[in-house]
């Protein structure tokens, strides 16, 4: 025995104790995932039939309102009670100014009334408030001289959270990252009698290549350029918290960060500088790997999942929108 062991006692500190049992294991453990935090986000066709593959988002379909409402009382079925809708237009209904996404008779308004209308208090449904899947140009605001037109965007965001919280929609959820949205929005629906309808933002949203898929899911990718000069710059971390603060001072009621997986950082430095609930969004190119990696048996879909989702939430998210939510419940992977 040399000298210097005499110093240190093996065996006061074991911190292997606390992992020998599998019940030692659940007492010790910090980060609980429950059924309740999970989103499942759907895309909505304008049509009353219709089930349309999404070839790569195995499991993800596109959904007429016939459909979605078998889906989503399977789901509830599981203990999935909140769904995030994305709504799709044909080519003849995409204009400059997307008017469409206002519709009364659009894709997301006509399947939150009919979810609301079966499902009532049982399901919380949630909208995406954003222009680019009604824009002919595909960019998530409007356009003057080949830029964006921010301020003028902002009555249009408006008028489309206006008309979804009219269908019933209990949370709207802007992710369009102009500048002012929120409390445009808010002001918006507090005038015309939505004071009720809460607001969740897509505070801390990356100009992510992440979001391949869910392009071609929603088909509203930009025809020309790309979303750098809206969505935040991915090497940045500290004007994520500026956004957020703002959104906070504008009255978002819920506050998310996107993609989750690559900015895990991200989700703790907003837990750590609001009190507001916190949502992060496990993106369609997240799923989309961990569903290509399982199909070819290189991972153990179950297990990679369940680690993702603790990730999330040990960073400090209370809610995850992941199009995982169905998958995990049915399997018990929690
Ligand atoms: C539209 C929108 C996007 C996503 C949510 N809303 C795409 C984008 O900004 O290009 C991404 C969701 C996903 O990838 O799962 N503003
Ligand atoms: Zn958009």
């Amino acid at each position: 025995m040399s000298e210097s062991s005499t110093s240190f006692t093996p065996g006061r500190q074991r911190p292997r104790r606390l992992r020998r049992t599998p019940l030692m294991r659940e007492l010790a453990s910090e980060t609980h995932l429950r059924a309740s935090m999970l989103v499942q986000p759907h895309f909505v066709l304008n049509s009353a039939k219709g089930l349309e593959r999404i070839d790569s988002m195995p499991g993800i379909d596109r959904m007429g309102r016939a459909e979605l409402l078998k889906r989503v009382e399977l789901d509830l079925k599981l203990g999935l009670n909140q769904v995030l809708l994305f709504g799709l237009a044909s080519e003849e209904q995409k204009t400059p100014q997307g008017e469409q996404s206002a519709d009364q008779d659009g894709a997301v308004q006509r399947a939150t009334e009919e979810l609301k209308e079966e499902f009532g208090a049982e399901l919380s449904v949630m909208t995406d408030v954003c222009l680019c899947a009604y824009t002919d140009h595909g960019h998530c605001g409007l356009l003057a001289n080949g830029e964006i037109d921010n301020d003028p965007s902002l009555s249009l965001l408006a008028n489309m959270a206006v008309s979804h919280a009219g269908a019933g929609a209990d949370v709207v959820a802007p992710s369009d990252m102009m500048d002012g949205r929120v409390g445009a929005l808010r002001d918006a629906l507090d005038a015309s009698g939505f004071g009720n309808t809460a607001l969740m933002s897509y505070s801390v949203k990356y100009a992510s290549a992440y979001y391949g898929p869910f392009r071609e899911a929603a088909d509203s990718a930009p025809a020309h350029g790309d979303r750098r000069s809206y969505q935040m710059d991915p090497r940045n971390a500290r004007e994520a918290l500026r956004e957020a603060l703002l959104d906070e001072a504008e009255g978002a009621d819920i506050l998310m960060v996107k993609p989750a997986l690559a900015y895990l950082d991200v989700i703790s430095a907003v837990r750590a500088q609001s009190n507001l609930p916190l949502a992060a969004y496990n993106v369609s190119g997240e799923y989309s790997m961990v569903k290509a990696a399982a199909e070819n048996g290189w991972i153990d879909e179950a297990a990679v999942v369940r680690e993702n989702l603790i990730a999330m939430a040990r960073a400090g998210a209370d809610i995850l929108i992941t199009y995982h939510g169905r998958d995990a419940l049915a399997g018990a992977w929690l």
